[in-house]
């Protein structure tokens, strides 16, 4: 991988404007660690304060509706978000495909609409604990993945750079327990294995596949040690600059080697 380390937090439904001297606070200790591309997804409402003060760290969204524009009550595009200031989206998290009833189908026309309006996106998968118990983990999580990117030919030219994913098994995610890294090593290896095939060895090979699920500073050096991940996507832990940071710290490591 030649990318640099990715590190995105995803705060979720949390933080008000008083959160805004935590954004501040990670965006000047990323300025101690270039070799880490550090970002954070805050709810919509603070998505253009901080891009405003932000002179490190890139601000993206956790969703955005499939349309450009219309009747739709409560929902925002990618158009609107990125005049914001978002460069990028989550897409397809667990929460919006569980609690929102989103289809491989839905993300996918999520995902036309933010590249089309020049955004980058992190494509979310993971499968639940009743999928892995029953060894189905990998075969679910490619074939959502593969039904909730667009085709090649719908790809901007520069995939990897446009495209992120983000494996995040829904058992780990705000658990406390996260995958073990052989678990990871083996989705990690069969994403990579799925994105050269759509998309080519070149582009393919580049895509950083991030881990997120109980991302925590004690055991992200060793998650980041495995092979095909390329940085974290992280809940809980990213909602302090000194605990969000302490994972940035362990992504320098194993990639500056
Ligand atoms: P936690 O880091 O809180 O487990 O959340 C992971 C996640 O869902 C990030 O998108």
């Amino acid at each position: 991988m030649t990318r640099r380390p990715y590190i995105v937090g995803n705060w979720k439904m949390h933080g008000t404007r008083a959160m805004l001297s935590e954004a501040r606070a990670i965006d000047r200790a990323a300025q101690r660690h270039m070799k880490v591309e550090v970002a954070l997804a805050p709810p919509y409402t603070l998505i253009h304060p901080i891009h405003r003060e932000a002179e490190q760290i890139a601000v993206g969204a956790q969703d955005c509706h499939h349309a450009e524009g219309g009747a739709f009550t409560g929902d925002i595009s990618a158009a609107m978000i990125a005049d914001a200031g978002a460069k990028f989206v989550i897409l397809g998290h667990s929460e919006r495909r569980q609690g929102h009833g989103e289809s491989d189908a839905l993300v996918r026309a999520k995902a036309e609409a933010a590249l089309a309006a020049g955004l980058r996106i992190i494509m979310c998968c993971g499968e639940s604990a009743a999928t892995r118990d029953s060894d189905k983990a990998v075969a679910f999580v490619k074939k959502q993945l593969k039904a909730s990117l667009p085709p090649a030919e719908q790809m901007p030219a520069e995939i990897a750079d446009k495209l992120t994913v983000a494996y995040e098994p829904i058992w780990a995610i705000g658990t406390g327990n996260a995958a073990t890294t052989d678990d990871i090593a083996e989705m990690h290896s069969a994403i990579r294995a799925l994105l050269v095939e759509l998309f080519g060895e070149e582009q393919g090979s580049e895509v950083r596949i991030l881990y997120g699920g109980s991302v925590k500073p004690d055991n992200a050096a060793a998650i980041f040690a495995v092979p095909d991940v390329g940085g974290a996507l992280v809940g809980g832990a990213s909602l302090t600059a000194d605990s969000f940071m302490g994972i940035a710290l362990a992504a320098s490591e194993p990639f500056e080697n």
